[in-house]
């Protein structure tokens, strides 16, 4: 795979296009497959992650093109959904894999998943766990990991499942089986998690009940076999792909960057609410919604940045916002302390450990804990000369590459590849803004 490097840029000016929310546009996808009528996507984001989804449900039985820019996906109606004949390969996707599990979990057949090696690595436990107690069974191999089968179940049930962790992928999966199951299924999550999928099945007509209850949890529940009507969805900017250019642009001194459109949905701007603590100016204008999520257009300018604590309970409004938030932390003045991050080991790679060594090959001072990082801040640009690992990790490769134009000398990330199932117009985007991201060897 290419190795990237980036080097110390100038300040960064001008207007960046982010491309569509992943998380979202693996749901509408989903719900168009599931529905009854032809439901057409805008702004679906065109990367490696959600063409998995859009195969997979292909595979499934759905008619999913692409009609110049616009997707248009011909729904099978509820409990609609046909036995693949051929494994649905989900890459490196662990949203796309955990909720087409959830949604095949309650389909009378057997469905087979695999992935790349980033994936096959990843617990799938904590969704095979619920979806069995629905009536699915599911041949996994060794620690609940992919391949692995799904025999769908012919009766499902409707269940109530206290989250053991506070996961939207797993709501998701089970709020997606519960679709075709009859009874009322409630899941409920010891702190709330992006809720999308709450917002895209009001969009679609189904009826969602969703309440706050004491301590901070969330009940979130559906009654089974509703009608799945057709809607047109629009998709928003990903935030945690604006995350990015955002960061950049705060710790490259100078610089002030327009990223118009991005999704600003509560439960996913943890980010901006701790960038914004630590000094970064960050302005939100033309505030509106769009297909039930809100949006707005994001104005940042670079500020001298100070170490702040995180708070534990924003952690799942910023849970992939980590590696980026540690190039800020690194270029700020102080120790910026990070907890409850227990989570980030199993992401698309063990996240903690990544940051932390990604930090050290940059000159930067960092503690990693089980579940904590602190990150002692250069209060200005930090050394930089390093090459990271990335891990077969999209997010850990950008953190790196945002690091390099804040650092003194130039940082190289391994592997670029994986970029490519988030954002694969990372480099150029960054590069429109003044960054200068180019193919090169490892340091
Ligand atoms: C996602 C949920 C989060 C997040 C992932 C996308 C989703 O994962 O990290 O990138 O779309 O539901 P968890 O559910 O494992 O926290």
């Amino acid at each position: 795979m290419t190795a990237l490097i980036s080097r110390p840029a100038g300040a960064l000016g001008g207007s960046a296009a982010v491309p569509g929310d992943k998380s979202m546009s693996h749901r509408a996808l989903i719900l168009g497959a599931c529905a009854v009528g032809e439901t057409r996507i805008s702004g679906l984001l065109d990367a490696e992650d959600v063409l998995a989804t859009a195969e997979a449900m292909r595979k499934l039985g759905a008619e999913v093109e692409d009609d110049g820019g616009v997707w248009r996906v011909r729904g099978c109606g509820g409990g609609g959904l046909a036995e693949p004949e051929t494994v649905l390969d989900m890459g490196n996707a662990g949203t796309g894999a955990r909720l087409v599990m959830g949604v095949v979990a309650s389909h009378p057949f057997t469905t087979f998943f695999c992935g790349d090696a980033s994936l096959s690595r990843r617990p799938m436990g904590r969704v095979i766990e619920p979806l069995t107690r629905m009536g699915a069974q599911v041949h996994a191999r060794s620690g609940g990991r992919l391949p692995l089968a799904v025999v769908g179940a012919a009766v499902p049930s409707a269940i109530t499942y206290p989250l053991p962790v506070a996961s939207a992928q797993v709501k998701s999966a089970i709020l997606l089986a519960a679709l075709n199951a009859p009874g009322r299924t409630t899941v409920i999550e010891p702190q709330p998690t992006r809720d999308h999928t709450e917002r895209m099945l009001s969009h679609f007509r189904v009826a969602i009940h969703v309440e706050d209850a004491e301590g901070g949890s969330r009940h979130v529940s559906i009654a089974g076999e509703p009608e799945i009507a057709a809607a047109d969805v629009r998709i928003p900017a990903d935030v945690s792909s604006a995350a990015f250019p955002l960061v950049a642009a705060s710790i490259v001194a100078g610089s002030k960057v327009l990223l118009p459109g991005v999704g600003v949905n509560p439960l996913r701007t943890g980010l901006i609410e701790t960038l914004g603590e630590m000094g970064a100016r960050i302005t939100v204008e033309n505030a509106g919604t769009v297909g039930g999520e809100p949006v707005a257009d994001l104005t940042v300018e670079a500020g001298s940045l100070t170490a702040v604590e995180v708070p534990e309970d924003r952690v799942p409004s910023m849970i992939d916002e980590f590696p980026v938030l540690a190039a800020a932390a690194a270029c700020a003045e102080g120790t910026t302390r990070m907890t409850g991050l227990g989570e980030l080991r199993v992401k698309e790679s063990d996240r903690l450990s990544a940051v932390a060594r990604g930090l050290e090959a940059c000159g930067v001072a960092v503690e990693e804990g089980d579940d904590w990082l602190a990150v002692r801040g250069a209060g200005g640009p930090p050394p930089g000369g390093g090459t990271i690992a990335t891990g077969l990790d999209h997010r850990i490769a950008m953190a790196f590459l945002v690091l390099g134009a804040a650092c003194r000398e130039p940082v190289a990330v391994d592997a670029a590849g994986p970029i490519a199932t988030s954002f694969p117009g990372f480099v150029s985007v960054m590069d429109g803004l003044g960054a200068r991201i180019e193919a090169g060897e490892p340091l």
